[in-house]
């Protein structure tokens, strides 16, 4: 969801031309959080690389020095449900809402009548001393009772930690560190293979824990020690 709205609903137009089958909406970082190390490091995409779909934007003014960030456009312009209810009615794509972390908002998001969560805390990057999202995720799928599918991301980095999250009540993992992880180091064919031992591992934790299949996977396997 940018600042620019009718940027977004154009490229919500530009999703469904191209095929895309769900949208994925970023709820939890209208800001980014503070990363000190990533100030440190003077963090800066190089000369060259751009968010090629964002070409053409309009972006709000940089606060003057004398402001925060309350009082800001960029403040102003963070979505709200309003927005998300505006989005609702812009598309019939299924809309994910991702950064969900409490079973109030995990309801509210079943009402605005969107078609999954996410649980995530953005990888632990945004806000400093929200719960891991393995401990948030059961009470989010208790609330939501099956009427959507309940992903989760948030440190997935062995085929174990996928099948605890199976068992906990997602209906699937994301991953976001190790494929980037992966990228650097290399390239396409790296993202490919941690996406191999993710799935090789997946399947050797259900092996051992006498899962034949997903549907297999339950509580009992966390009693089983994985
Ligand atoms: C370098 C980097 C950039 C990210 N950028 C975004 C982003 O633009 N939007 C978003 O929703 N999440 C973003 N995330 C968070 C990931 O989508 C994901 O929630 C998180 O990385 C999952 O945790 P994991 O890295 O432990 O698997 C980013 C994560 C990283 C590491």
């Amino acid at each position: 969801m940018q600042t620019d709205r009718d940027f977004t609903a154009a490229l919500v137009r530009r999703a469904e031309q191209a095929g895309y089958r769900a949208l994925v909406v970023t709820v939890d970082a209208p800001v980014n959080g503070l990363r000190n190390r990533e100030q440190r490091a003077g963090t800066a995409l190089r000369a060259g690389m751009e968010a090629v779909n964002l070409q053409g934007m309009r972006t709000p003014p940089p606060p003057s020095p004398e402001t925060l960030l309350f009082g800001t456009p960029l403040l102003a312009a963070a979505p709200t449900w309003t927005d998300l209810a505006w989005l609702r009615g812009l598309t019939r794509l299924p809309i994910l809402l991702k950064g969900i972390t409490e079973p109030a908002d995990a309801a509210r998001t079943i009402e605005a009548g969107m078609d999954g969560i996410i649980v995530s805390n953005h990888g632990g990057r945004t806000l400093d001393g929200v719960r891991a999202t393995v401990e948030l995720l059961p009470e989010i799928v208790e609330t939501a009772d099956g009427a959507v599918p309940v992903l989760m991301d948030g440190g997935i980095r062995r085929g174990n930690d996928i099948l605890r999250a199976i068992a906990l009540g997602a209906t699937a993992v994301l991953v976001g560190r190790p494929y980037v992880h992966a990228l650097a180091a290399a390239g396409a064919p790296g993202v490919a293979h941690v996406l191999r031992l993710l799935r090789a591992e997946l399947e050797l934790a259900m092996t051992l824990t006498g899962c034949a299949t997903i549907a297999d996977i339950d509580r009992a396997v966390l009693v089983r020690g994985a």
